[in-house]
């Protein structure tokens, strides 16, 4: 998918398979009168009649349309109220779905008819950048015969060619790119993507980057480590785990780096502590939080953004069989600290509590752990909001903030103190659960522990990394609230 900010003074010259009008319902606009001039009153006929799209996101196809350069003028509602950010995305959703559907290659964006309100112009070409990236991912590598890919393959956005402008295309299309990578590694089946098909990703995307390196730490590096605590998620399967290790150097040797930790749990089953067989399935988008800090990671580099970020990903699968870590089982993690396994399906605490502590050695500005970590989460958010939890204020705010800008929300939960009690154990320094109540506030307080060293955040991306049901996908997220935040930092 290629972004252009293109120039238009004259929107009845624009030549393209596709021209998008965002017509308002309280009176025409500088390109729609233009237009309506061009094509002999056909506009004005059509909003005397109501007969032009009235609701936000109402679409209106004209096939075609003598007078003008386009071959087709595509009419897409703003609404008769000033539009906010949430009919901006509606609008955004409904424009896309449509032109994913048509039979074009490319479409041009009137977008100086579009106004949100409390944001700029950038802020618009970046979101419409990046819903048109989105729009372009197909998934294909398991079908035998693939669904027909989308052709939509060239967006014009219509604004004046400044720096500003096509920086914002720039970063949406970046940031639509990593959430497409992060999407394809989600909704690859777990015999697709096992833990060292994870690393191959990571080493393939460094190879593709100049500023990026990958380092890759096999089993027996990981014992040497004494990172107990992610062996034993790893102890019941035949797929070796892997840690990652990528580096992003985008300033100086001497900058602290941002630190992203991401769970790569490819498969979940539980473990010996079995998931029941309904929705098993959905634990391939386990690995979701080490899909979003490739995805970041690529955005950055693409970016060339001038910070140092390190990635690290804990990537294993949780199975049963004679050789898998039981409930009861007491391991040493990387931290000396110990844990008694009360329940092997909180694996992914296990996982991320040594990625944490090796976290520690690059003496990060902060670390930000991005995982799918309890389906306590999706019962306390739903679907729409990533839970964050920091142990620094502003760290916490910084992430929040980013994620309004880029649509990709979070809200704050607590780390006190007074849930910590419900990790005691009677045989370890801690368990591994904190029972039923408040479980996704009691898994942030268990990794809490591993990270009292430095300015920490962590993600749980359980109920937004993907959707259930009949429309099943990964949808990216959160690499725009990660790559938002690493850009808020730069500019
Ligand atoms: N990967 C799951 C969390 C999960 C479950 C995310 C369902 C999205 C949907 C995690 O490893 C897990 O199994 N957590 C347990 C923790 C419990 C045993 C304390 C959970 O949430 O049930
Ligand atoms: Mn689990
Ligand atoms: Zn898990």
């Amino acid at each position: 998918m290629d972004i252009h900010i293109t120039p238009i003074t004259d929107p009845t010259t624009a030549a393209t398979p596709c021209l998008v009008l965002p017509v308002s319902g309280t009176g025409p606009g500088d390109a729609e009168q233009a237009l309506d001039q061009a094509c002999g009153g056909l506009l004005a006929t059509l909003r005397q009649r109501g007969d032009l799209p009235a609701k936000t996101g109402d679409l209106l196809l004209l096939p075609t349309v003598s007078g003008l350069a386009a071959d087709r003028l595509l009419l897409v509602g703003t609404g008769t109220e000033p539009l906010g950010e949430a009919g901006f995305d509606k609008l955004v959703s409904a424009l896309f779905g449509r032109l994913r559907e048509m039979n074009i290659d490319a479409a041009t964006l009137l977008t100086g008819e579009l106004d949100v309100t409390g944001r700029e112009q950038p802020w618009i070409l970046t979101r419409l950048a990046r819903a048109a990236l989105l729009v372009s991912y197909h998934y294909t590598d398991t079908l035998s015969k693939p669904r027909p890919a989308p052709t939509l393959s060239r967006v014009e956005l219509a604004a004046e060619d400044s720096d500003v402008h096509r920086r914002a295309a720039a970063r949406g299309a970046a940031i639509g790119r990593g959430m497409n990578l992060a999407r394809h590694l989600g909704d690859l089946p777990a015999n697709y993507l096992t833990p060292t098909g994870l690393a191959e990703r990571a080493q393939a995307l460094a190879a593709d980057h100049e500023r990026l390196e990958v380092e890759i730490l096999d089993e027996e590096a990981l014992r040497e480590l004494g990172m107990g605590a992610l062996l034993a998620v790893t102890a019941g399967t035949e797929e070796p785990a892997r840690f990652i290790v990528l580096r992003y150097q985008g300033a100086g040797e001497d900058q602290a780096p941002q630190v992203l930790v991401g769970k790569g749990v490819t498969f979940d089953s539980g473990g010996i502590s079995l998931k029941p067989g309904a929705k098993m399935d959905e634990m391939k988008y386990d690995m979701c939080g080490a899909a979003s800090v490739l995805g970041t990671l690529q955005a950055v580099a693409e970016l060339e953004l001038e910070l140092n970020v390190v990635g690290l990903i804990a990537a294993a699968e949780n199975m049963p069989s004679g050789r898998a870590s039981r409930p009861s089982d007491v391991v040493t993690s990387m931290a000396g600290k110990t844990i008694e396994i009360l329940n092997t399906d909180a694996e992914g605490r296990l996982l991320l509590c040594d990625a944490l502590t090796y976290a520690g050695r690059f003496q990060p500005a902060a670390v930000i752990d991005i995982a799918t970590l309890t389906g306590a989460c999706v019962v306390a958010l739903g679907h729409h909001a990533t839970a964050v939890y920091s142990n620094q204020e502003a760290l916490g705010q910084a992430l929040l903030a980013a994620g309004e800008t880029a649509g990709d929300r979070g809200w704050p939960m607590p780390l006190w103190d007074d849930y910590q009690k419900q990790l005691d154990s009677n045989f370890a320094d801690l368990a591994n659960v904190g029972g039923p109540e408040g479980g996704s506030v009691t898994a942030a307080c268990f990794l809490a522990r591993f990270a009292e060293d430095y300015h920490w955040a962590h993600l749980d991306i359980a109920g937004t990394a993907w959707r259930p049901g009949t429309k099943k996908g990964a949808t990216g997220r959160p690499v725009a609230m990660l790559s938002q935040y690493l850009i808020d930092l730069v500019d």
